[in-house]
């Protein structure tokens, strides 16, 4: 009785495995703390429980919302191939990102694609954001507020245009979550504790910032 049982839940676990394609965000996790991830990401959050120094202390952005930030297929490849997001070093306005970030292969790559994507926060509403380039969140942008003086994203000549102090946003459209980049200018307190991207709680309306997010995500790459 007791074989049969445990063949019977082993064919289940199989079939289970297999149907999600895969997914195995517990050897993930593993080598996630072997290669050293962990030395210079949080995957613990969420942010307002760490002081200023215990974010500090670290060399990268927080992961512990990574599955809520990132979509996917962008965070699978950016593993293997981490081309440099940050103009400018991690936390640093004067020195330019090194592009040194340790790469991952074939499955190390892919399950810790699975275990990053199960890190999620229940701070991020899912189906509120919807890309589109839309007039108004294109004139808070790149008018009414400064977000392009810090941000670099894909001009109307196709050219890189926009500062450099920030995450370039160029194709942020395939790399960021919409929902989350609402719920990242909605609820800074969660998401930035280290004040380097500034606050628009107050100065942007939620429907303002919902335009916005929807512009942002609407960063793709341009056709051909
Ligand atoms: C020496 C410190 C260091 C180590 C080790 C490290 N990272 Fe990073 N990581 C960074 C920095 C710095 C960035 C920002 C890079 C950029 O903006 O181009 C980053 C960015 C990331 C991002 C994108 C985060 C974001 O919000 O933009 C992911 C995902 C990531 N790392 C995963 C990993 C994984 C998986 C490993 C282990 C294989 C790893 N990192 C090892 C420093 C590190
Ligand atoms: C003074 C410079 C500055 C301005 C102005 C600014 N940002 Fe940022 N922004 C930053 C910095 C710095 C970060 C992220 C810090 C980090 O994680 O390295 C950031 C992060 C972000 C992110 C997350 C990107 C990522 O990959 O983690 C988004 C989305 C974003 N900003 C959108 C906006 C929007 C929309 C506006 C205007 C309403 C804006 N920013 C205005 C500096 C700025």
């Amino acid at each position: 009785m007791k074989n049969i049982l445990t063949v019977a839940l082993s064919v289940v676990f199989l079939a289970s495995a297999t149907s999600s394609s895969s997914a195995d965000p517990a050897a993930g996790k593993t080598v996630f703390g072997a290669k050293g991830c962990a030395d210079c990401h949080y995957t613990d959050g969420p942010a307002k429980e760490k002081t200023i120094d215990d974010q500090l202390a670290k060399k990268g952005p927080e992961l512990w919302y990574a599955g809520s930030k990132f979509q996917k297929a962008w965070l699978a490849k950016w593993l293997t191939d981490p081309k440099p997001i940050r103009p400018q070093k991690f936390n640093s306005l004067t020195e330019e990102n090194p592009a040194d970030h340790p790469k991952l292969a074939g499955a190390d790559a892919g399950s810790v694609t699975d275990y990053l994507m199960s890190l999620t926060s229940a701070d991020v509403a899912s189906g509120k954001v919807k890309p589109k380039n839309n007039p108004k969140g294109r004139q808070i942008f790149t008018k009414k507020m400064p977000c392009s003086g810090c941000h670099q994203y894909t001009g109307r000549k196709k050219n890189i245009v926009g500062g450099r102090s920030g995450p370039s946003l160029v194709e942020a459209g395939v790399r960021l979550n919409p929902d989350w980049i609402l719920a990242y200018l909605q609820k800074p307190k969660v998401f930035k504790p280290v004040k380097m991207m500034p606050v628009f709680v107050g100065l942007l309306s939620d429907k303002d910032m919902t335009n916005v997010a929807r512009y942002v995500a609407n960063f793709k790459p341009k056709k051909k």
